[in-house]
């Protein structure tokens, strides 16, 4: 196994001291040109003129969660030193970070302050923000040390958040507790007429296992848990274990959606039956609102949706669940035989039924917000000035040598390839492409289930569990769902190839897509390609593109892309 020797590289260059000693002994590193800050930690500087000046503090703390012993979690505290009090909103009793509320427009200084027993940094999903502000792993800060952020924010109103970025340790610090929302609000959106304050709310979705003692457990499954992804066997909303939400009968309300869960899908639906009215994806609101029989939500995707309780009388409960789509058949049947996933009965499976979060209408009142026909203005881009529609840069995000990988590659701090190189400026068009496994790509010759050196060398999936026994078990486990996600921008989703995704799976989730809007993360199920199309505008500089199920990015499933 690789793993040591990367973990022990990147800790290795994050202690480093001047990057050209790094570049002799590392030859193959070859962004030393760019405007890393593997050199420098950025200072407060003086001609930054922040609107809005907030220290934010990672640390452990001990939070009753559930009835009984408090549970030991990672949290952000923020603490604001400049700008409006309505900037910064903790949420009560939750592990979550506080919501960060900016305006375009406005300068941001965050204050970054790693209390952590380990390296951490702070990464700005969704936002344009230059390079040694976006969160890099190579930015790691250690244990007691401060990282200053100072940006305009730049970015259309949407809904944001902030997660931790270091490389391998993302899905465990997250799991902890790190994450938090950043809302950001423009001119454009001021003129609407939408839900304000009480009415505005937040639904963080995460799933998470206690033991006994009422602790966090992470990946209790070994190493199977990181190559498929962690599930929790409980829900909670906002952090909160009651998935309940004590709303106005007679009002109308903007929830907006964070799936901020580390590999979990959810498939979302009122069971009333009423349908799904959704009006703002990831970075945008949408031109028009568009109603939903369900709603697909893979991890770190937002959506803004429509509740409406005016017609609704007081003690009205409405309950939002995930409706089945049959992924867990493939994950069922590994876990099944080998009897590995043994005390697996009390997971919930991915793609069950379950309840998710429920409405309860229990006091009334009333407000006159309104959900417009059309709300942003169409801006999308126009795809004929992309420089390469027709022949799209292509990734495949795979497995391959029992690691996850983007066009057969894996991580590496600072490497890029020729074809993950982008001119300032432009536009292109990438096609995101769910390659499964390796098995009919013969360029190597190394396809996992071809090669047995490929399992001896592993060892991994050897042993007494009687998981290789079936070969097709091992072909399921590759079909697995990736969500893709790019830093820096935001882009267009132009199509969905679906010929390779299992009929009867895409007929379960294929009316739960909202591919209109801006979007930073994209949901491809096993066989699904999306094209995507984005311009490359105002920041120089290295920045990653990965999976976003926390464990596959930890694993490597995560590369960098520059911008020249
Ligand atoms: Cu929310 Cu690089 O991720
Ligand atoms: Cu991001
Ligand atoms: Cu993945």
């Amino acid at each position: 196994m690789k793993e040591p020797f990367r973990i022990n590289r990147r800790k290795f260059l994050a202690k480093a001291g001047a990057g050209a000693a790094v570049t002799m002994i590392w030859p193959f590193f070859s962004s030393c040109d760019s405007q890393s800050s593997t050199t420098a930690k950025p200072k407060l500087s003086k001609d930054f003129q922040p609107d809005i000046d907030l220290e934010l503090k990672a640390v452990q703390r001990d939070l009753s969660i559930l009835p009984g012993s408090k549970t030991k979690v990672w949290v952000y505290e923020g603490k604001l030193i400049k700008g409006n009090k309505e900037a910064l909103l903790p949420l009560q009793g939750s592990y979550l970070g506080p919501i960060i509320k900016v305006r375009k427009g406005q300068k941001v200084r965050i204050r970054f302050q790693n209390d952590l027993p380990e390296e951490s940094i702070v990464h700005w999903h969704g936002m344009h923000v230059p390079e040694r502000y976006d969160g890099h792993p190579q930015d790691v800060i250690d244990s007691g040390e401060t990282y200053i952020y100072e940006y305009e924010v730049m970015n259309r109103a949407g809904t944001y958040w902030f997660h931790p970025h270091p490389h391998g340790r993302t899905g465990p610090q997250v799991y902890n507790g790190l994450a938090g929302l950043l809302l950001v609000t423009d001119e454009e959106e001021q003129q609407l007429n939408l839900p304000q304050g009480e009415f505005d709310l937040p639904v963080v979705i995460q799933d998470r296992t206690f033991d006994d003692n009422n602790q966090l457990v992470y990946l209790e499954n070994g190493q199977m848990g990181r190559m498929t992804g962690f599930l929790g066997n409980r829900i909670l909303i906002n952090g909160r274990p009651e998935q309940r939400l004590n709303l106005k009968a007679g009002c109308k309300y903007r929830l907006r959606l964070l799936n901020g869960s580390n590999s979990r899908i959810y498939k979302l639906a009122w069971e009333d039956g009423s349908p799904v009215t959704v009006f703002g994806m990831d970075g945008s609101l949408l031109n028009a609102p568009k109603e939903l029989s369900y709603l697909m939500l893979g991890p770190a995707k937002r959506a803004d949706v429509w509740l409406d309780l005016t017609n609704k009388p007081e003690g009205t409960e409405l309950t939002m669940k995930n409706t089945s789509f049959p992924l867990e058949l493939m994950s069922g049947g590994m876990m099944g035989n080998g009897g590995m996933m043994e005390g697996a009965k009390s997971v919930l499976p991915q793609g069950s039924e379950y309840p998710v979060f429920t409405v309860l209408a229990n006091a009334s009142g009333s407000n006159d917000y309104t959900l417009p026909r059309q709300l942003a203005q169409p801006d999308y881009i126009d795809p004929s000035t992309a420089g390469n529609l027709n022949a799209p840069r292509q990734f495949t995000f795979a497995m391959g040598h029992m690691e996850w990988t983007i066009n057969g590659r894996t991580w590496e701090t600072t490497e890029v390839a020729d074809e993950e190189i982008v001119k300032l400026g432009s536009i292109e068009v990438w096609e995101l492409i769910n390659g499964g496994g390796m098995m009919d790509n013969d360029d190597d010759g190394g396809g996992m289930m071809d090669g047995h050196g490929t399992m001896d060398n592993g060892g991994m999936m050897r042993g007494d569990d009687g998981m290789m026994s079936g070969g097709g078990m091992m072909g399921n486990m590759m079909q697995m769902p990736h969500p893709i996600h790019i830093h820096q921008v935001q882009f267009n989703i132009l199509e969905r190839n679906v010929t390779d995704v299992d009929p009867q799976l895409w007929d379960a989730v294929k009316d739960g897509f909202v591919d209109e809007g801006w979007h930073d993360t994209v949901l491809l199920m096993p066989g699904m390609s999306a094209k995507v199309i984005m311009q490359f505008k105002d920041f120089k500089g290295l920045f990653v593109y990965h999976c976003h199920n926390l464990e596959h990015e930890d694993m490597g499933m995560m590369r960098n892309f520059k911008i020249v």
